[in-house]
């Protein structure tokens, strides 16, 4: 079969502000929570910051260029809530809009769509400081910043997504500690997904007023194997799959919250049916699946142990290469959903590798594209493909020791060199065309 029958699939690539930007002080910005965590020692294992990152805030005109020439149609960015409301509250800075702005229009010159997300984990410091996505004040503060990119880009976005990845948002910067802002309360970080969700809500119905073209979310999505057989393994796996597909899945489509110990009180009259305002588009980010067993010890914090999986290729991050897991999990989503699943957009792809001749994410991104075709053939609704990323960046506590991009970044000079994977990926768009 050709690829002719994919017409008007969206082929893209995606980024993060905080991973490119740089400009931190620049254009009236205000500090994130990303800003701080970076500054304390020992919180990324190179000791590197986002101050400079990929400098994209002086060369984004140098980064479209590079897309033009892949040829995408799409190209998915966040927007620095800090550059717009530095200090988490208030009118729009006017610098941090035109930014934005000239990075819209620059795309949309070049005939690539922009897809905005709202919220990629740099929250304003200042409202961190008063509670983050712990205190539902956070939720309110995110519908009104929705409402401000909203009122300026509204009229040119194709696709708006309101959060990127919210369990890992919960997990790593509320459960583990891992990622900004560093808190370790383990299931205490429960009401942060509660907080993200109910703005998300808001956040629609914020869009929706401004009249956006399509909104949507991305989720980070695993198929979580059982390792080990048992009635307790299962238990545990199926506590895994609450915990991180269903919680941000199940209550947008409707379904309420799955039982994970959520404490019912934070979750008033009507948020259920603000979260689940209708959806445009879900975004799935998927990198690889999940082994779980039960706590190997009765004292064990989780009521689950994570297992790495044997028997698989590796990434550079030590991540295994499973792309069938792709397909198992978007027709997964379709089975579990049916006709309530939104057409989905894998929001992101990729794989950490070094080297700028990457055969190894050639052979990484040829299986997963191949995945998403499998899902597409079983009747799923597929309507693009993101790659993660652009860029070689900053990935967040691994600090610049790992890379994603298509392009190469020499993070002395800042000089950009497309890889093998750049031209093989941009030669996939041209044969597709
Ligand atoms: C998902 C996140 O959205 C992105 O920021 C990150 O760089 C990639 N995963 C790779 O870890």
């Amino acid at each position: 079969m050709s690829w002719g029958w994919w017409m008007a699939f969206t082929w893209g690539v995606s980024t993060s502000a905080y991973q490119i930007e740089g400009g931190v002080t620049e254009g009236g910005r205000g500090p994130s929570i990303w800003d701080t965590f970076t500054h304390e020692p020992g919180r990324v294992v190179d000791g590197s910051t986002g101050d400079v990152a990929c400098d994209h805030w002086n060369r984004y005109g140098e980064d479209v260029e590079l897309m033009a020439d892949l040829g995408v149609s799409a190209y998915r960015f966040s927007v620095a809530w800090p550059r717009i409301q530095p200090d988490g509250t208030g009118p729009a800075n006017p610098s941090g809009i035109a930014f934005y702005d000239r990075l819209t229009d620059a795309l949309l010159e070049k005939g690539i769509d922009p897809v905005l997300t709202l919220f990629h984990w740099d929250l304003p410091q200042a409202l961190e400081d008063r509670g983050g996505w712990r205190s539902r004040d956070t939720a309110y503060r995110f519908a009104d910043y929705a409402g401000l990119v909203g009122a300026a880009l509204g009229d040119r976005i194709r696709l708006w997504i309101t959060l990127n990845e919210p369990f890992i948002h919960m997990t790593l910067g509320y459960g583990t500690g891992e990622h900004a802002p560093g808190h370790p309360y383990l299931f205490g970080a429960l009401p942060v997904a509660h907080h993200q969700l109910l703005g998300h809500g808001l956040a629609v119905a914020a869009l929706r007023d401004r009249g956006a073209a399509a909104v949507g979310i991305t989720n980070n999505y695993t198929p979580v194997w059982p390792q080990g057989g048992t009635e307790a393994d299962l238990a545990a796996a199926a506590t895994y799959d609450a915990l991180h597909n269903r919680l941000f899945t199940d209550p947008l489509l409707g379904r309420g919250y799955p039982e994970i110990g959520l404490d019912p009180t934070i979750v008033r009259d009507g948020d259920l049916d603000l979260i689940a305002a209708p959806l445009d588009a879900l975004g799935v980010n998927y990198y690889n699946p999940t082994g779980i067993r039960a706590p190997s010890s009765p004292d064990s914090p989780l009521p689950f142990d994570l297992v790495p999986l044997d028997g698989y290729p590796t990434t550079g991050f030590g991540w295994p290469v499973v792309p069938d897991g792709l397909r198992e999990l978007l027709v997964g989503l379709r089975q579990e959903y049916g006709e309530a699943l939104p057409p989905i957009h894998v929001t992101e792809s990729g794989c950490a590798y070094d080297g700028i001749d990457d055969p190894q994410r050639v052979a990484y991104l040829e299986g997963h594209v191949q995945a998403v075709r499998s899902a597409m053939e079983a009747g799923v609704d597929v309507r693009g493909y993101f790659v993660w990323s652009l860029l070689d960046n900053f990935e967040w506590a691994e600090g610049f020791t790992k890379r994603f991009g298509l392009v190469h970044v020499d993070f002395a000079t800042q000089v950009r060199t497309p890889k093998t994977s750049y031209t093989w990926y941009r030669d996939l768009i041209r044969a597709d065309r």
